[in-house]
């Protein structure tokens, strides 16, 4: 049977609460690089958040006054409802979705979308739904409009055990402000239901789509951002 990727979601969405305030998987530095690169879009702008968990970063990559909508999903409805209220500064402009995020990606409009931006939610999709969110993206985009992707990403050439072992030995070296107990439960997660691409792989899945243009906006370990456009 496969695993439930967001059972550790659903279950202690505190531990992964202890991973941002720790800053274990560098949303500090990738906040900053994706808000540099969002300041340049004044708005207001249709945002699109495919994962979006209890949307802390995204609330802070935005201003209140750059968005005309915001719509988020996600699979955990305890992370929606701490979104809901994170997302309070943003008024009427949210919409919140306990959904999968493939599933809403296709029934999104077409050109309707400035941005479509996913954090560390991509990973835990096939290839084959890597391969959809990009296309069903582009479909959704408007003139202009960019993917920014944050996520966990293989070296280039580091096949997935490596990784996970790599990953999971992270986790036991420099993750001990997690419980024993919390740094075996992120671990199995890993290795059962983290499936990164390499940054290479994940440009080729965006070129099918017709997304040519791409560039990293951040890199710490194997946590990057990437902005993806036509
Ligand atoms: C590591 S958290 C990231 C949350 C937030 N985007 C961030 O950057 O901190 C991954 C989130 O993706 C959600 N998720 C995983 N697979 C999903 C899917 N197929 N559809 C919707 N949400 C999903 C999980 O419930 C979880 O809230």
């Amino acid at each position: 049977m496969k695993t439930d990727p967001i059972y550790i979601f659903r279950k202690t969405w505190a531990t992964y609460q202890k991973v941002i305030s720790n800053n274990l998987m560098f949303h500090k530095e990738i906040l900053t690089a994706v808000r540099e690169l969002l300041e340049t879009r004044p708005g207001p702008l249709n945002v699109l958040d495919l994962g979006c968990g209890d949307a802390t970063h995204i609330g802070k990559m935005l201003n209140p006054g750059q968005v005309a909508e915001y719509c988020g999903c996600d699979l955990s409805p305890y992370a929606l409802d701490v979104a809901r209220k994170n997302l309070e500064p943003f008024g009427t402009s949210v919409k919140l979705l306990c959904r999968d995020m493939v599933a809403v990606l296709r029934e999104a409009p077409a050109n309707h979308f400035d941005v479509v931006y996913s954090g560390y939610a991509l990973h835990h999709l096939s290839l084959e739904e890597k391969q959809t969110f990009f296309t069903e993206s582009r479909r959704t985009l408007r003139k202009n409009g960019q993917i920014i992707l944050v996520d966990v990403m293989r070296e280039e050439e580091q096949l997935l055990p490596a990784y996970h072992d790599s990953y999971n030995g992270a986790v036991a070296t420099h993750w001990e402000a997690l419980t024993p107990d919390e740094q075996d439960q992120v671990q199995e997660h890993i290795r059962n239901c983290d499936f990164p691409e390499t940054p290479t792989d994940l440009q080729k899945l965006a070129g099918n789509a017709g997304l040519t243009s791409s560039r990293r906006l951040e890199k710490q370990t194997w946590h990057e951002a990437w902005c993806y456009q036509a």
